[in-house]
């Protein structure tokens, strides 16, 4: 909320009143309108490298001159703008705030993403790849190229580029995949395919299916378009497609979400043979899926079984891919695969949305396809990737080895460690940020989830990997036989 400003301690200005200043100027000029919560005292001296009663003595003068109230228990909101007396009464934002549609994300993904830019954390379970993996001379070497040409600066045609489409149409067939340029749309990230299906296809009160747990259950986007998740179990071969005839039954789901390949959370490759009854039950239940395949070119060991839209004789999958887990998540730049009536209605719904992707981005992306440069990226990063599972497992396995286990995954980012016993993971969270680690616990992928960790080895310097996993393994041990001790006493 404040983050980059700090008192000036070389002032002859006292820091309470430095910081009261700086609330007040927030104030006065609407940034923080009436009814904004403001952080803890904590939290304010922590951001502004100050003792608590500075805090205290700054909040004081500013209650008294009626800009805030203390709630007992709730917190420090914004009351009045003493600046302006008798002017009208300004617009009550914050109910504007909360009457927007879009749900909110949940806290702990809130405090992710904010923590995910202090310089001082490790972020352990960040799902993007380090700032070392991301190939800076290679997209130097596009854009100079792009640079010597007409550049696109237009807006791009409902699709996406016909030229991208079409290297798209041939990256997909190294796959297996056999798709025409006209059934691919171009999109900013898989992200906005799901969010063009989900306010696209579907109508409010449908009930989606999917892995349990999943990274759908970390985004709100199903939610927020009125919609319910219902998980089915996984095991090591995937989602446990024999139970979906039951939960059609008791649910009557409208679409399945999957992701196959390097599963986002537990890492999982569906085999082969459950990729096959996958599909014949979802056909015989006439259950259209979406399959997200994000990971696939992060194999590390083998490359994981033709996707299932490799199979799919009748239209029945949305298949989603993107640059932004192998090249840039910042160029913004993914597809969706369908039936044409199916694309043709996302891309009139992204046209009335951003009116296409970039259109620079999309001749970025094209050049990186069609160059050879993507397949010469790979095979690097996969050798990379296969160094820091290694050094991530090792530390797993001298710190961790005692009191959780874990599947080694064949690719993809991330390792999902499962504690030998439940700890409230919402207060470890909270201790290893105080820390300075970053962690994204299970029950972001799964409702009560108390049990595993999602670990990336995708995102931490080697040496962070090793610090952070070390550090983790004092909280979890500390916390473990703090729980252990309090259960002997009872
Ligand atoms: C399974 C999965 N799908 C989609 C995304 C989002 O991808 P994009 O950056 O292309 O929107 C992520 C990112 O974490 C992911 O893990």
């Amino acid at each position: 909320m404040l983050v980059g400003w700090k008192p000036d301690r070389e002032s002859d200005i006292p820091l309470h009143y430095q910081i009261s200043r700086h609330i007040r100027n927030k104030i006065t000029c609407g940034d923080w309108p009436v009814g904004t919560k403001i952080p803890s005292q904590r939290w304010l001296a922590d951001e502004f490298g100050v003792n608590r009663s500075t805090i205290v003595m700054a909040l004081d003068e500013l209650t008294a001159d009626g800009l805030l109230h203390g709630n007992r228990g709730g917190g420090t909101v914004v009351t009045g703008l003493c600046d302006h007396p008798g002017s009208p009464p300004p617009p009550d934002w914050i109910s504007y705030v909360n009457s927007g549609v879009q749900s909110s994300n949940i806290p702990t993904v809130q405090e992710i993403n904010r923590a995910e830019f202090r310089p001082d954390v490790i972020r352990l379970g960040t799902g993007e790849l380090a700032p070392e993996l991301l190939p800076q001379e290679a997209m130097r070497t596009v854009l100079q190229a792009l640079s010597s040409e007409t550049m696109p600066l237009g807006y791009a045609e409902p699709k996406g580029s016909a030229s991208l489409r079409q290297f798209i149409s041939q990256h997909v067939e190294t796959y297996g995949i056999r798709a025409a340029p006209s059934s691919i749309l171009i999109v900013s990230g898989a992200l906005q395919a799901l969010h063009l299906i989900s306010i696209g296809l579907l109508h409010r009160g449908s009930t989606i299916f999917l892995e349990k747990p999943s990274y759908l259950y970390s985004i709100p986007i199903f939610h927020s378009a009125g919609m319910k998740l219902t998980g089915i179990p996984m095991d090591r071969h995937g989602i446990q497609a024999a139970l979906i005839p039951k939960y059609r039954k008791q649910y009557n789901g409208a679409l399945l979400y999957t992701i196959p390949s390097f599963h986002n959370p537990t890492g999982t490759v569906m085999s082969r043979e459950r990729r096959e009854q996958l599909m014949q039950v979802c056909h015989y239940e006439g259950l259209p899926l979406i399959e997200d395949d994000v990971y696939r070119d992060l194999w590390i060991d083998e490359p994981s079984p033709l996707p299932l839209k490799a199979a799919d004789s009748s239209g029945i999958v949305l298949y989603l891919g993107s640059l932004s887990k192998t090249v840039s998540p910042g160029l913004r730049i993914g597809w969706i695969i369908g039936p044409e009536p199916v694309v043709d209605r996302l891309a009139d719904i992204k046209m009335q949305t951003d009116y296409g992707a970039s259109s620079l981005s999309q001749a970025v992306v094209e050049k990186w396809l069609s160059s050879g440069l993507y397949q010469q990226h790979m095979e690097n990063l996969r050798q990379q990737l296969r160094h820091r599972r290694t050094i991530a497992v090792k530390a797993l396995e001298q710190f961790l080895g005692d009191y959780a286990d874990w599947e080694v995954p064949k690719g993809g980012f991330y390792i999902w460690v499962r504690l030998k016993r439940e700890l409230p993971l919402k207060a470890l969270f909270a201790a290893a940020l105080k820390a300075g680690i970053l962690l994204n616990p299970g029950h972001l992928y799964e409702g009560e989830n108390n049990r595993h960790i999602r670990i990336s080895y995708a995102f931490a310097s080697l040496e962070d990997l090793e610090t952070g996993i070390f550090r983790l393994s004092v909280l979890i041990k500390d916390m473990s036989n703090h729980f252990e001790t309090n259960k002997s006493e009872e």
